[in-house]
């Protein structure tokens, strides 16, 4: 397995362009099953999780073919209704083929997820939205099947949470459903807005994006068409977070400041500088006796759905609030386990204590933080272990970065051309002492 080492202490400089997001393209590769005919989706980021879903829809019958950043997939002819378990346990969201292929063929059989390092993650809401449009469920042997016998019928959805793999299913079940489906307290994440803007150009009718209440008037059948992944907020605001731990300068560039409301407001109140345009925005640090390294205040956080601070930037945020000038509470109200990372930052030097769903983090100052061998445990956990590393003083090795792999385009790359002394080795090498090669 790779290992990620990296030197810390250099600040950051320099310009990188955002990949297309991880959370948006995993439904709109699904959503391609809806309808026959080639579907052309544009900016899709190159990652372990997308070839994951490229692969399932290619057990179910479809073709893809990449050219750079665009994919195209053909779904006419459909052999197989089946996720089988030893890739639905590689990744979640395979639960997302669920939706259309209920609407495609009215029956799908997919391995039911299982947990994950951050939580139970059950799919009840998404079954009982199902079950709402008529579809009737039964769970065997670790798979869910769903059945319904001709179409489905529109019906009212309410989610006790408001999913957002959730919503993305029931909308794709509904739209060719018999009738009209209100999907109340549906997530509001802007990758379900991406999601909207394709079925609706597949032909669907669909009121109320970017709202809690969608409104879904089911049609008779949906063309394929050509649609765009919009950027990745969570890699945007990985990199905000980078700058204001390890210091510099970086333009982000193909970007969508917007879509980052309650991560701006917090590094503001940190003390970091942002100056955002539409589609790019400059985060710097202050420079202090000539250097760019700040030490960021220490600011508490509660995750929250959108556009509340988002529970996919909290461990980034927590590797940040380690260097702050007092204590900040960081309150998780997402997911049950989400502070794999704060066992790893302490190896690391962090004063961390978890208390139930909030961990207390007294911020150490940079000098006190440093590299060590630590081990990845989850996606954003992983990247919360390199924002450390790029701020510590001596070498980190990060062991298990196929978790990174899931979610960041070229990371090791980005960072590299931003000035950081990163490096990809072999864990045997890394054993044998390979340096950074910068
Ligand atoms: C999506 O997961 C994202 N994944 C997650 O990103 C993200 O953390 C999460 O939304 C929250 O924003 C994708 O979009 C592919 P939820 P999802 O359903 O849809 C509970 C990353 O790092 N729940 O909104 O699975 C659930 O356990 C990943 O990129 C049920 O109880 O999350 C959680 O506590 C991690 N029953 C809460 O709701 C259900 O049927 C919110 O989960 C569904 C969810």
């Amino acid at each position: 397995m790779d290992q990620l080492i990296i030197e810390g202490g250099s600040p950051l400089y320099g310009t990188v362009a955002i990949s297309g997001a991880k959370n948006a393209a995993l439904p709109l590769i699904a959503a391609t099953l809806l309808a026959p005919g080639s579907h052309t989706l544009h900016n899709v980021p190159d990652l372990r999780d997308t070839r994951t879903m490229l692969n399932l829809l290619e057990i179910l019958g479809a073709r893809w073919q990449r050219q750079g950043q665009t994919v195209q997939i053909n779904s006419d002819h459909l052999t197989g209704v089946e996720a089988p378990y030893d890739l639905v346990k590689t990744m979640r969201a395979s639960v997302l083929v669920l939706g259309p292929l209920l609407a495609r063929t009215g029956f799908a059989r997919v391995s039911l997820p299982g947990g994950c390092a951050i939580g139970a993650r059950p799919i009840n809401f998404h079954l009982k939205g199902f079950e709402q449009l008529g579809v009737t469920t039964r769970l065997e042997h670790g798979y869910v099947e769903a059945a319904v016998e001709g179409r489905m019928r529109g019906g009212t959805v309410y989610f006790d949470i408001p999913s957002v793999t959730g919503t993305e299913n029931v909308l794709m079940a509904s739209v060719m459903a018999r009738g009209d489906t209100v999907i109340k307290n549906a997530a509001k994440e802007p990758e379900v807005g991406n999601l909207i803007d394709m079925l609706v150009a597949m032909g669907a009718e669909i009121e109320g994006k970017d709202t809690d209440r969608l409104v879904v008037h089911g049609v008779d059948r949906l063309h394929a068409t050509e649609s765009t992944i919009i950027p990745d907020r969570i890699e945007t605001g990985t990199y905000m977070i980078a700058v204001a731990a390890a210091g510099g300068t970086v333009t982000l560039t193909d970007c969508t400041p917007a879509h980052l409301p309650a991560l701006t407001e917090k590094l503001l109140l940190c003390g970091v500088n942002i100056e955002t345009e539409a589609t790019s925005l400059t985060v710097s640090c202050p420079e202090i006796d000539g250097r760019s390294i700040c030490r960021p205040c220490s600011v508490d956080i509660t995750t929250l759905p959108y556009p509340g601070f988002p529970t996919d930037l909290q461990a980034q945020f927590m590797a940040l609030m380690v260097l702050g000038n007092g204590t900040a509470i960081i309150h998780e109200t997402i997911f049950e386990n989400r502070f794999m990372h704060v066992a790893e930052l302490k190896r690391m030097g962090a004063d961390i204590t978890i208390e139930g769903s909030r961990a207390v983090v007294r911020g150490i100052g940079r000098d006190k933080l440093c590299g060590a061998p630590v081990m990845a445990t989850d996606l954003r956990a992983s990247a919360s272990l390199v924002i450390a590393g790029l701020a510590a003083g001596g070498t980190t090795r990060i062991s298990r970065i196929y978790h990174l792999e899931r979610g960041y385009e070229n990371m090791v790359e980005k960072l590299q051309r931003l000035g950081a002394r990163v490096g990809k080795v072999r864990e045997e090498s890394a054993r044998a002492g390979a340096d950074v090669r910068a």
